[in-house]
């Protein structure tokens, strides 16, 4: 039986992925680690708390008494660190809880893993660990920078004939560019959110090295599906529509994000956490590049389309049916520094570990946006924010 300490699992990917587990292993047992701020939300992990393999901590990846308590106390085999200040515009407002929740929190984490994991040393004076145990960075492909958009129409493209094998056979890559991210591009972090990412990468890589912990970093694209917060790009424009708000496009609208349904994520991340070699980095990505205005317009058309059919969606408008059309789509002033294309290169997650993103953008938006109409609750509690006081004052 393997215990996992998952950090941040009351936030958007965290939170899918401790019910991916919790599906998936009968016998397991889990220690969730959240500070709930304002992106975490206890509502949206409630009945899973209350699972008897699941014990929930309130509590800062930086606080080493009670990190180095956890791990001793529960007999940690696995740490996924999903614990960060994640969003990219908050980091242009106020860098510093950055640098000190995604850097010194997870040399935090790194350092009370190995004083617990730490069974002895060999001749060398190098560590020797308990047998099984494994620490996951969960990273971004921000760390990698910016790529150049070489078309301005998406391009419809066979998937390089290494991997087409091991994915569905209809698959088709859809990209913007000719370059992507591997492993081995260099890093090139651009924003205060994306440095800070990079920082953590490099201090669990010289972790790795210096002491030989057991470690790997996924290095994932834009993530979307249930549970994300109303901050970013896809969540955001599902609210306003519904509300019959101003779309607020940045810049040109022309920026390319590659987009990955979480599910495909939670199951790369567990796939490498049990088979992945230690040390080693693996790029996880959707083989799925947009660009955001035309996210928007399928968001708008999407919604038009459900809510036109379904009374019971209507009712969930704040404006008038007809008035749901690109007219609600308005170009703001850039985000600083904005990242123009991302694009990742999977084929070694894909060739190594047999993971491919199985999920089809089409398919994968339709079910987010209905989640969302079907889910309306949530979205109100993670806004108001009176759950979490709620739930502070319970913990
Ligand atoms: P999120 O903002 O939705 O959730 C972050 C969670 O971490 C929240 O529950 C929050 O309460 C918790 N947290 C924040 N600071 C903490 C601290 N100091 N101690 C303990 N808990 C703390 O983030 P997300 O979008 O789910 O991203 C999860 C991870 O995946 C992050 O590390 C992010 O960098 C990475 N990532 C995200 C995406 C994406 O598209 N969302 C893509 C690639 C990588
Ligand atoms: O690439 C992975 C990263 O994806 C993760 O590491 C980050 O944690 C995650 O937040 C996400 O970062 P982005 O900056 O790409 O996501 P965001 O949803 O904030 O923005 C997506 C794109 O949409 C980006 O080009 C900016 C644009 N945008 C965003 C918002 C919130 C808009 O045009 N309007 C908006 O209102």
């Amino acid at each position: 039986m393997k215990t996992y300490l998952i950090t941040g699992a009351a936030g958007f990917i965290g939170s899918n992925y401790l019910k991916y587990v919790l599906r998936l292993y009968k016998n397991i047992k889990v220690i969730v680690l959240d500070e709930l701020t304002y992106a975490g939300n206890l509502g949206t992990i409630k009945e899973n708390i209350q699972d008897k393999r699941v014990n929930f901590e309130k509590g800062n990846i930086k606080d080493p008494v009670l990190v180095k308590e956890l791990i001793s106390k529960y007999n940690i085999d696995y740490i996924v660190n999903f614990a960060a200040e994640s969003h990219v515009d908050r980091s242009i407002e106020n860098p510093q809880i950055f640098l000190e929740t995604n850097i010194l929190g997870t040399q935090n984490l790194m350092e009370c893993a190995k004083a617990a994991w730490r069974t002895g040393e060999d001749k060398n004076g190098y560590p020797i660990y308990k047998e099984g145990v494994k620490f996951l960075q969960i990273s971004t492909d921000e760390v990698y920078g910016s790529l150049a958009k070489d078309f301005e129409e998406p391009q419809n493209l066979e998937i390089p004939s290494e991997i087409a094998g091991k994915i569905a056979s209809d698959r088709k890559l859809q990209t913007y560019g000719k370059e992507f991210f591997t492993e081995k591009t260099s890093l090139d972090p651009r924003s205060p959110y994306s440095a800070s990412k990079a920082g953590a990468d490099f201090i669990v890589l010289a972790y790795a090295e210096t002491y030989k912990m057991p470690v790997n970093i996924t290095r994932c694209s834009n993530n979307y599906g249930p549970f994300h917060f109303p901050e970013k790009l896809i969540p955001l424009m599902i609210k306003n529509v519904l509300e019959g708000k101003a779309l607020p496009v940045y810049g040109d609208g022309k920026n390319v994000r590659d987009w990955l349904y979480v599910e495909d994520h939670c199951k790369a991340i567990d796939i490498v956490l049990r088979n992945g070699k230690a040390g080693e980095i693996y790029n996880v990505g959707g083989f799925n590049e947009e660009q955001n205005i035309r996210i928007v317009k399928l968001v708008i058309d999407i919604i038009k389309e459900l809510t036109g059919k379904n009374a019971e969606y209507k009712n969930i408008l704040k404006t008038k049916w007809e008035n749901i059309n690109y007219n609600l789509i308005t170009y703001v002033q850039d985000r600083l520094g904005h990242d123009r294309r991302y694009a990742i290169d999977p084929t070694k997650i894909v060739n190594e570990l047999g993971w491919y993103p199985e999920t089809k953008f089409e398919d994968g938006i339709r079910k987010t946006i209905i989640w969302y109409l079907d889910n309306q609750k949530w979205v109100e509690e993670v806004i108001s924010g009176d759950y979490q006081k709620y739930y502070e004052k319970m913990y």
